[in-house]
């Protein structure tokens, strides 16, 4: 991973930036953040050179814009401000809710793109959340069996998580995310004036994340959020300045190393076994994503304590920091055998066996497997309770 800073420079209207540079499987890719920068899209792809043995993206034949009703009406202006409209097709829209997450999406879309004369030099640009990134990389990935992708998130998990790394996909009525493909993109631009339309309880979401990162790898982010929660909360600019690049740094370090979650990458679903469970057993319906990864690392930590030695303090200052960025809806009225069971079929199962990434402190955690069910069911019994060292 490289990393610089560049300013404004004389001959472009461009606003500075910070280029933090992702190498990947199929070529190595750059993810922009800076402010107005979704206001530059035409000169940011201009910019981006050929990779080995690719082409340039302005060497194409025509730029697809993919995106849901409900962003295009908040950003949709500012990203044709800067866009060369000989290039660019009318934007394609779609439903970007969880329950459209879907083949028949992909296929839609697909078939959207056929009509409009996208071919094999086509650009698609995912405008959007997580889920139209998922979406779109996957239609990217599975469209004439591959045409570029570029992504401009436009909520906190697109810009410091869904968008870096080149998961893309969809669910089945079975289950989260089952079917798609790991797809890097050829540019991310990730510009944090594009979060200012996202609802709280959207942009809260995207805190959770945060947290996330810092209970994984990042002591120092961890307490910077135990003291500037609210700042974030309010998106307050330096904080988004700090918050969103140490992310994707984070995670571009992470995804380099292990593009396809044989081992490091799984430190990025801390939280996650129990936030999916959450998530089906309330059909994607009761919380956002965050939402329930909130719930999911309290669980972890607990489940920390248990069975893997992490100090119960520590678990007390992460539940502290979950339950500070605001009301998470309560713990689903699911029983925990039930919950066990949805586990079970998670993509983190392998063989039967439980897999946790748990807490050993705060900026450090491990792979565990093999962790008892009993150990799991009692922290599931006891997720509305705070713990002991909260309650007073
Ligand atoms: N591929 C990955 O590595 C990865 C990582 C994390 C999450 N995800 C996936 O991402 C999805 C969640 O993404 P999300 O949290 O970004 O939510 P989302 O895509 O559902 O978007 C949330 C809502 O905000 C709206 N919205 C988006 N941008 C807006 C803006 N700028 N102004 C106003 N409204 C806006 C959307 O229309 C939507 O209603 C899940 O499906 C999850 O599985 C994928
Ligand atoms: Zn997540």
């Amino acid at each position: 991973m490289n990393t610089h800073r560049r300013a404004a420079s004389k001959e472009t209207d461009l606003p500075a930036l910070i280029c933090i540079g992702v190498r990947s499987s199929s070529g190595a890719y750059n993810i922009l953040y800076g402010r107005g920068l979704s206001q530059g899209v035409s000169e940011l792809l201009e910019r981006t050179k050929a990779g080995a043995g690719g082409l340039a993206l302005a060497e194409n034949t025509g730029v697809f814009l993919l995106s849901s009703p409900r962003v295009w009406r908040h950003v949709g202006r500012k990203i044709m401000f800067g866009l060369d409209r000989t290039a660019v097709r009318r934007p394609i829209l779609f439903d970007d809710r969880e329950a459209r997450k879907s083949m028949a999406t992909v296929e839609r879309l697909c078939r959207q793109l056929v009509w409009a004369g996208a071919d094999r030099r086509a650009v698609l640009v995912a405008v959007g959340g997580g889920v139209v990134g998922d979406v779109c990389g996957y239609t990217a990935a599975s469209y004439l069996r591959g045409v570029r992708a570029v992504h401009i998130p436009t909520t906190l998990v697109g810009q410091v998580d869904s968008a870096i790394g080149g998961k893309t996909g969809v669910n089945l009525p079975e289950g989260k995310n089952l079917v798609g493909a790991f797809y890097p993109p050829k540019l991310v631009i990730a510009d944090p004036d594009t979060l200012a339309t996202l609802p709280n309880r959207e942009f809260r979401s995207g805190i959770y994340e945060v947290i996330k990162y810092g209970v994984i790898g990042d002591a120092r982010l961890f307490s910077y959020l135990e003291q500037n929660v609210e700042r974030l909360a309010s998106r307050d600019q330096a904080a988004l300045d700090f918050v969103i690049p140490r992310c994707i740094r984070a995670k571009a370090r992470i995804v380099e190393q292990d593009e396809r979650e044989a081992g490091l990458r799984e430190i990025l679903n801390f939280g996650h076994t129990f936030a999916h469970a959450f998530e089906t057993a309330t059909a994607y319906r009761r919380y956002l994503h965050g939402e329930a990864v909130g719930w999911g690392m309290i669980a972890a930590s607990r489940l920390g304590v248990r069975t893997a030695g992490f100090s119960s303090d520590e678990s007390a200052r992460i539940e502290r920091l979950v339950r500070h960025v605001g009301p998470l809806p309560s713990p689903p009225r699911v029983s925990g055998k039930r919950l066990l069971e949805i586990m079970g079929a998670d993509k983190k199962t392998r063989g039967g066996k439980f897999r946790f990434v748990l807490p050993l402190q705060i900026g450090k955690v491990k792979t565990v497997a093999d962790v008892p069910p009993d150990a799991v069911h009692a922290v599931l019994a006891d997720l509305g309770r705070p713990s002991e060292r909260n309650a007073s």
